[in-house]
């Protein structure tokens, strides 16, 4: 890995260290048990590659993946979708995620990234509240109405992947009014699956208010044999700590934090074993490693298209910063790399706080 990601500093563990075990998902470790989570555009191999260099994430899993979209395209004798990119080669344990409403599709689907892809782990979206996904296609959250569905995919799965394992992906429900997580959970274990992860939200609520984390830890007991994992709002080592400490899970999964952070695993996973947590990048390491991830971008999408889909990342690794804002209007108007460069060059925060922004502004305005 770049020097961008050796972390010098260090801050003093928190809290004494937690006997957080392993878990695992049929025959794959998962250790430590933080997991990567799916998101749609953004976990593609660049990005898994810098998280995996980081490490403390004990399972990576790929953007979701369109299961009827990926016959499709076979049968047009088209290259895999670009949300397959590295899958076959890269380092294991990966999980790919896949959402229809199919049985048969999924099933289909699922074998061939079993044995042809041989990936550690077969996932299944439940989850997704995007219209086009739930409404229009009845798939996603869609499902978490049709609970007896979900099992019978479940099952054509499980049985078409063997022995992969088998995941579901949900969120508590569809709305206030359909909290069908719990008889979900039941459903998921019975019909196979090796794991359950749970985002503390019910689709309706997309991303507002808090993930609810009583209602995540109150699954555990619907379930006898497969590990609970918990998503929703873990943005910071001691955060992690604190779901294992609280709640009866038995994993967590991390998603928007790690975006502008991907060595939070990292972070976590060290506060987990109560050692001294690695520092935040400085800037100048960051610089680096946006620049390091802009360059695998660009190898498998071109300048063009590279730069288009880095736009974004670069906004993430900016995020919170002072200046931020200005480099994020600047970076989202770059068409070549000559371009992209110029405005991490100029615009990229060169400051990690609030106060040494404001004194090198007021340095660089002379008073008239
Ligand atoms: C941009 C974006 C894309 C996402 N795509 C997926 C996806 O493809 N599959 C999935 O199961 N969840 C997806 N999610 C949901 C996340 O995996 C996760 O459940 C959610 O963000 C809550 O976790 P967090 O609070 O750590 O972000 C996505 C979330 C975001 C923000």
């Amino acid at each position: 890995m770049s020097t961008a990601a050796e972390i010098a500093e260090t801050v003093a563990p928190v809290e004494p260290a937690l006997n957080v075990q392993p878990l695992w998902i049929g025959p794959i470790k998962v250790d430590p048990p933080i997991l990567q989570a799916p998101m749609a555009g953004y976990t593609n191999y660049a990005y898994r590659q810098i998280v995996r260099d980081f490490g403390g994430a004990g399972l990576q899993a790929t953007e979701m993946v369109s299961a009827r979209g990926f016959l499709a395209i076979e049968e047009h004798h088209d290259e895999f979708p670009d949300r397959l990119w590295g899958v076959k080669d890269e380092a294991r344990p990966l999980a790919v995620q896949m959402w229809d409403n199919d049985p048969d599709t999924l099933a289909e689907v699922g074998a061939r990234l079993a044995h042809e892809f041989k990936v550690s782990v077969v996932d299944i979206n439940f989850g997704c509240p995007v219209k086009q996904i739930s409404e229009h296609a009845h798939s996603g959250s869609y499902l978490l109405r049709e609970p007896d569905r979900i099992g019978r995919i479940i099952e054509k799965v499980v049985a078409a992947c063997a022995p992969t394992p088998v995941t579901a992906k949900i969120r508590l429900g569809c709305d206030r009014t359909c909290v069908t997580a719990p008889h979900v959970a039941e459903i998921v274990e019975q019909s196979g699956a090796a794991a359950l992860t749970v985002h503390g939200r019910v689709a309706s609520d997309f991303f507002r208010g808090n993930a609810d984390w009583e209602q995540i830890s109150a699954l555990k007991q619907r379930l006898k044999r497969i590990p609970l994992i918990g998503n929703g709002d873990l943005d910071t080592p001691q955060k992690v700590v604190a779901a294992f400490r609280q709640y009866d899970v038995d994993g967590v999964m991390i998603a928007r934090a790690a975006l502008s952070k991907p060595w939070l695993f990292r972070q976590a996973a060290a506060a987990l074993r109560g050692e001294a947590i690695p520092a935040d990048l400085t800037l100048d390491q960051e610089r680096t490693l946006l620049l390091d991830h802009y360059r695998l971008v660009l190898e498998r999408f071109g300048p063009q298209k590279g730069t288009l889909l880095m736009r974004k990342f670069a906004c993430c690794y900016a995020q919170g910063r002072p200046g931020c804002r200005e480099f994020r209007t600047k970076v989202c108007h770059v068409f070549t790399p000559d371009e992209f460069y110029e405005v991490v060059e100029r615009y990229f925060p060169k400051f990690a706080c609030v106060e040494a922004f404001d004194t090198a502004k007021r340095r660089a305005t002379p008073e008239d």
